[in-house]
């Protein structure tokens, strides 16, 4: 009775990005991204850890899409490397980065799963970034030109395309704090990459329309912020870091401008675009995809660069390996919020889930990660209850589909709800991917209300 279904064709998946998973990342005429480039920068990455072999799924791949069969899998998220296709960025074509592509998407086609391509997960071609990358203006139709190749290989058997995968991330981890590839920091060109990003997007969904049969939208990371106190320095600091992190996207693609609150964050750094740029970032867009980790508690504090705010951990709350608070609820609330605040297009979740701290090998051929089991659950169930108060949710991509190259922390942080020995490739099911088959197999129905 106290049973939770979800609705009939709603599509449980699980998502990774080509980077985090592939290996071999100059293999077959490749050209070597940004990410390739910053990794292996003496002490930018933990244990100065590359994507050089990553979990070899560039090789694996067959018994990757089998492992996916394996789970019951609906739907796989992954990403498409921009240089295997152009390995300068523009120009001469790599058939065989294309062919590697069509090979997957058509396995996944003969496995009955369906899949979502990200152009975009991070991984720039360096010698795009030779050409000053994300801050040339001419980034957008590069960016359109490589989405139409994909598109053109790859468009009968890919149901979804997102454009970019969390544009924030790029712009505050790659130019403004220079933690990511490609290791900037300033404010003017954060602002800028932020726009030429989106106007890529749009570019990207304006070459689809030209070409395409199915849907294109754009996955966003969105995180709730909540203000620490009552007071009005902490209320005016949640305003600024949600303008900075989540309004930042939303408005431009659903509203047509950039939060005011913005130029309070980038100060000096400010500058204001043709509005006709606002036109092409605001194409209409079939689905939102939103990523989901955590939200984010906020006190006001003049000493930190840009935001003035500060996150403020909770006490009690279960936080996970990489230190973000576990909320289920924020999910349900950001899921209303973005429905009833910005637009009624389908909404995927195209990444939730957690690094907790796993046995490093399996016990008994088991790997046991109940917190991450209980994450999973606890976020599935937030998710029927935003689509309770209307929310037209689609579909649910967890991250990830296995343990993976966890960008500055390298492989220290484990994701997957399969276990990736590194020394072998030997993958196991943990016992949170046996958990989320049930919820597969059932559509929710194993989920118990609390
Ligand atoms: C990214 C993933 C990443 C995950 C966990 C998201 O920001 O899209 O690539 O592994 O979060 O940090």
């Amino acid at each position: 009775m106290n049973e939770k279904r979800f609705p009939s064709g709603f599509l449980w998946g699980a998502s990774t990005s080509a980077y985090q998973i592939e290996g071999s990342p100059l293999a077959d005429g490749a050209g070597a991204s940004i990410w390739h480039r910053f990794s292996h920068i003496p002490g930018r990455v933990a244990q100065g850890d590359t994507g050089d072999v990553a979990c070899d799924h560039y090789r694996r791949w067959r018994d990757d899409v089998k492992l996916m069969k394996e789970l019951g899998l609906q739907a796989y998220r992954f990403s498409i490397a921009w240089g295997r296709i152009l390995p300068e960025g523009t120009g001469k074509v790599n058939q065989k980065g294309l062919d590697f592509y069509r090979a997957l998407v058509d396995e996944l086609g003969a496995a009955g799963i369906e899949a979502m391509a990200t152009l975009y997960h991070w991984d720039l071609p360096a010698a795009l970034d030779e050409r000053g990358g994300w801050l040339n203006r001419d980034v957008a139709s590069w960016f359109a030109d490589y989405a139409e190749v994909a598109y053109r290989e790859l468009d009968h058997g890919v149901r979804f395309w997102a454009t970019i995968n969390e544009p924030w991330v790029i712009v505050d981890g790659g130019y403004l704090h220079g933690t990511m590839a490609p290791g900037h920091a300033s404010p003017y060109e954060a602002m800028l990459a932020t726009h030429n990003v989106l106007r890529a997007h749009g570019e990207g969904v304006a070459a689809y329309r030209a070409i395409g049969r199915n849907q294109v939208g754009i996955v966003l990371n969105l995180e709730p912020k909540v203000a620490a106190s009552e007071s009005e320095d902490d209320r005016l600091a949640t305003i600024r870091t949600d303008a900075y992190m989540n309004r930042q996207y939303l408005d431009p693609i659903f509203r047509g401008s950039y939060p005011e609150e913005l130029k309070e964050v980038y100060g000096e750094g400010w500058q204001s675009f043709p509005e006709a740029d606002f036109e092409v970032i605001g194409r209409p867009i079939d689905f939102l995809g939103i990523n989901y980790y955590t939200r984010g508690v906020t006190a006001a504090d003049p000493t930190v660069p840009y935001e003035r705010a500060r996150r403020i951990p909770q006490p009690n709350a279960i936080v996970n390996a990489v230190g973000w608070e576990v909320h289920p609820n924020s999910l349900r609330d950001l899921l209303v919020r973005v429905s009833e605040e910005y637009t009624k297009i389908p909404l995927y979740i195209t990444e939730n889930g957690a690094g907790f701290y796993d046995p490093p090998a399996p016990i008994d051929g088991r790997i046991e990660d109940p917190l991450r089991t209980d994450y999973l659950r606890r976020h599935f169930m937030a998710a029927a209850e935003a689509m309770e108060k209307g929310v037209d949710l689609r579909g649910y991509f967890v991250w990830s589909l296995m343990d993976n190259f966890e960008w500055a922390h390298g492989y220290s942080k484990r994701f997957g709800i399969v276990h990736v020995n590194y020394a072998t490739q030997e993958r196991t099911i943990k016992e949170s991917g046996k958990f989320y088959s049930e919820v597969i197999r059932t559509n929710g129905g194993i989920l118990k209300r609390k």
